[in-house]
């Protein structure tokens, strides 16, 4: 069943998803070569807790921090720790945030200094195909769209996107009905209606979709060890158009950024 949330809920989740945007400015002002990605799980911690909220990742499913941070060919869900970060990483940073009871969730893909053209044009692609995802969440529409939009933009451009991940509603909690996977058929899968809240969020590779899980039993690494971009947004359905409420006021700070 998928929660369709009251303009009362959405604007609630829209202050959490606020936060979240700040968060990942934040943590885009400390990624400097030579912090550790323990170092930053901490600063947002300490940030998002100052704000009155609670990290949804911490203990989620018994997962140990409060951000997961992802470095170069990890994909997602990377538990910070001594990772030290060096000039051409690729950082990629997820974080959840529940505030009065309400979860946003939004991903952003570092570049840090300068990267390689191909590396940077795998961050730009995967900014590219959340914008032509979110632009599909329209009330009338079908996930499938929403898939097809991300796949198109992510294949066209010469990259691969994991198939063995998803997107997902969000809300009331993480994660929610319906999946959104990365790849489809447009037509296809759950009507979407006003009210509906979806985390929509591409991971794609620079090489193959084939992806592994670490002996921490967390983090995804792709097989071939080409690097990965990831990007999410937290999308509410309001008025039968998308509204991003995780879209950060004030941009990252400047040098940093893909
Ligand atoms: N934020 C992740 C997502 O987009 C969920 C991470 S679950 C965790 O779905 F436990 F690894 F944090
Ligand atoms: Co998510």
């Amino acid at each position: 069943m998928i929660i369709r949330k009251s303009n009362q809920e959405i604007e609630g989740m829209a202050r959490a998803g606020e936060l979240v945007a700040e968060t990942i400015a934040l943590l885009g002002e400390h990624l400097q070569p030579g912090i550790t990605t323990g170092e930053l799980d901490g600063i947002a911690e300490e940030f998002i807790r100052d704000h009155g909220a609670v990290p949804t990742s911490k203990g989620y499913r018994g997962y140990p921090a409060a951000t997961c941070i992802s470095p170069n060919a990890m994909v997602v869900h990377g538990i910070p720790g001594e990772h030290r970060v060096e000039e051409g990483d690729l950082i990629s940073v997820d974080v959840g945030i529940t505030l009065d009871g309400l979860v946003a969730d939004s991903a952003y893909t570092y570049a840090v200094g300068d990267v390689d053209d191909e590396t940077a044009r795998l961050v730009d692609v995967a900014k590219q195909a959340l914008e032509a995802g979110i632009a599909q969440a329209q009330a009338g529409n079908r996930v499938g769209d929403i898939s097809h939009a991300i796949q198109v933009v992510v294949e066209g451009a010469g990259f691969s996107v994991v198939r063995s991940l998803v997107g997902h509603g969000v809300g009331r909690s993480y994660h929610e009905e319906p999946q959104i996977p990365n790849f489809g058929d447009p037509g296809r899968g759950p009507l979407l209606q006003t009210g509906m809240t979806l985390a929509i969020e591409p991971m794609i590779t620079a090489g193959g979709p084939d992806v592994y899980l670490h002996d921490d039993e967390w983090s995804i690494s792709t097989t071939d060890a080409s690097m990965a971009a990831h990007f999410e947004h937290t999308v509410a359905i309001q008025d039968g158009a998308p509204r991003v409420l995780t879209r950060a006021k004030t941009p990252a700070k400047a040098g940093l950024l893909p």
